[in-house]
């Protein structure tokens, strides 16, 4: 017999699976995450910015997650609602993600602090090596959806961004404007 796996709807990015784990991000998670935080204490705390889901899969040495996050449209302020962001806990260990619908931008950023950006579109394939921290950024009007696959002792590091990333994306005077900050 052959096994039929789980799929991914291109339209939307949702798994064709049961018992898929899901986990909602809300304004209120994100504390110290966005620039202005003025701005950011105006949006109701409940405010959804981002949810993943997860296929369940085998954990320990060798095994994988895949999950997709679905990262809303929107602003605070005028900064482009985005992921918290992360390092792996076990630095080396590296992830992929394939851009599935909406359009953004992939924040990349090395231990050293040099960071880049890479495009986020349907199909669009992404990299990420060890040792370096990622964030999506929802840089367009409609849910930025991407498939991440990552290894499951990966773990996640927050802590080591505290200081934010050293690149932030804004919407000014109509244009979507990446700017260097020093310290998040
Ligand atoms: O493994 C990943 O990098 C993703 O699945 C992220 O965890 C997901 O996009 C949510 O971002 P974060 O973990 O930074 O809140
Ligand atoms: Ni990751």
């Amino acid at each position: 017999p052959v096994i039929v796996p789980p799929g991914v709807a291109f339209l939307n990015g949702h798994f064709t699976a049961e018992n898929i784990i899901t986990k909602t991000t809300r304004s209120g998670d994100l504390v110290g995450v966005f620039q202005d935080d003025a701005a950011w204490r105006a949006l109701p705390a409940d405010t959804p910015i981002y949810q993943v889901e997860m296929l369940q899969s085998p954990q320990g040495e060798g095994e994988l997650f895949v999950g997709t996050t679905h990262l809303n449209p929107g602003r605070v302020g005028d900064e482009f609602y985005m992921t918290r962001g992360h390092f792996h806990q076990r630095r080396e260990q590296g992830e992929v993600y394939f851009g599935l619908r909406g359009s953004g931008l992939l924040l990349l950023q090395s231990e050293q602090g040099e960071a880049r950006l890479e495009q986020v579109s349907p199909g669009s394939v992404h990299i990420i090596p060890g040792n370096t921290a990622h964030r999506l950024i929802n840089t367009g009007s409609e849910v930025l959806s991407a498939l991440a696959v990552w290894p499951t002792i990966a773990g996640h590091d927050y802590a080591s961004l505290a200081q934010g990333f050293k690149q932030r994306v804004f919407l000014r005077e109509g244009k979507i404007q990446a700017k260097e900050v020093q310290n998040g």
